[in-house]
Parts: structure tokens; C-alpha cells; sequence
């Protein structure tokens, strides 16, 4: 786990490097704020479970980080939301899967979008993955790269109460919208 999480936080921020290059700001802004400290990983189990269609093994949801860099073991489950629908991403041992999350979303302007996604369970088979967060500081602040931006500027403490405060209040996370300006 160690060397995978050394070797994953390096092409973390290489993408993010190269996605805001890709938007015309070359900053260390994602050096700067996305700490060892403040990314982690997240090692999923979904045991099998006898009525998939009924039990999902992570419910719908959006990451809220910069990005994620998915490892999925070959009994596959990862669905994401591709034009309206859902659509099962296809275990490849050869590659990693790559998802935006809510603050990319908020500092592109909406250039970049979090991908909605989940994990479905399966009947018979155990199921193994591995998630890396992008993830800043509490104090930092989100603030779109380009003007007029969509969303007003909230540090990621503010997201993460917000996101916590919906969840328990509504059940479900309502997510950016709740920044909108
Ligand atoms: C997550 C996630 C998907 C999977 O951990 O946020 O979306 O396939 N995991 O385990
Ligand atoms: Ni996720």
C-alpha cells in the first residue's frame, strides 16, 4: 500500500498540474494546498451480497476532492453517469481510472465536471478497491480560475460542513449547487 500511495499521490498531481495547464494557469496551487497530510486513500471491501439489485455497494454520489485515482479489481461494479445514463466501467488490470471531483469543478468554472458514480454489488464474488483522494487543506480556499465564475469561493472546511450538514438534514449531499452564486 505504501509504495502504491507514493507512486499514485505523484500522478495525483501531475493531472491536476496538467488539467489547470490545460486551462491556461500554470500554478503550484495544488502542490501548495494538497498535502501527504491532507490526501488519503481509501481501501473499499464489498463483500458479496445475495440481491445486488437491491443493495448498492457505494450509493451514487459525487467525490468531493480535486480528483480521485480509482484501482478496481477485476469483478468490476463501478457505474458512472455518462449523457443521462449509467454505464458500467469495465475493469482493465492495465489501467486506473481517473474521476473529477466538486473542487476541481468549482475551480475550473465548470470546464471540468464531477462525475456522478457508484458501486453496485455482486452476488457471489468479494470485491476489492482502491481510491486516492486529492484532497486540500481545510483553510484552503476554492476560488474559480476564470471570471465570471460560477460558484461563490468557500474553503474546503466550509464545503465538508455544508456536504455533512445536507447528508444528515436531507439525507442525501446536494453538493455545489449550494455555492452557486
Ligand atoms: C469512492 C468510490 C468506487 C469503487 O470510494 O468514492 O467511488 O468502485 N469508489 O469502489
Ligand atoms: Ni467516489
Amino acid at each position: 500500500m505504501e509504495p502504491f500511495a507514493t507512486k499514485v499521490a505523484i500522478l495525483a498531481q501531475k493531472l491536476a498540474e496538467i488539467l489547470a495547464e490545460k486551462l491556461g494557469h500554470k500554478s503550484s496551487f495544488f502542490q501548495e494546498s494538497c498535502l501527504p497530510s491532507t490526501c488519503y486513500l481509501r481501501l473499499n471491501r464489498y463483500p458479496p451480497c445475495p440481491i445486488p439489485s437491491d443493495i448498492y455497494g457505494l450509493m451514487p454520489h459525487t467525490d468531493s476532492d480535486f480528483l480521485t485515482i480509482l484501482h478496481q479489481d477485476q469483478v468490476g461494479g463501478l457505474q458512472l453517469v455518462k449523457d443521462g445514463q449509467w454505464i458500467a466501467v469495465k475493469p482493465n488490470p492495465e489501467a486506473l481510472v481517473i474521476n473529477i471531483g466538486d473542487l476541481f469543478q468549482a475551480w475550473s468554472n465548470d470546464c471540468y465536471k464531477s462525475v456522478k458514480h457508484c458501486a453496485v454489488t455482486h452476488p457471489t464474488k468479494e470485491r476489492f478497491s482502491a481510491a486516492y483522494f486529492l484532497c486540500p487543506s481545510y483553510e484552503t480556499v476554492i476560488e474559480s480560475c476564470s471570471m465570471p465564475s460560477v460558484y461563490r469561493k468557500f474553503s474546503f472546511r466550509e464545503y465538508r460542513q455544508k456536504v455533512q450538514e445536507d447528508v444528515q438534514l436531507h439525507g442525501y449531499k446536494v453538493g455545489l449547487s449550494r455555492f452557486l452564486v
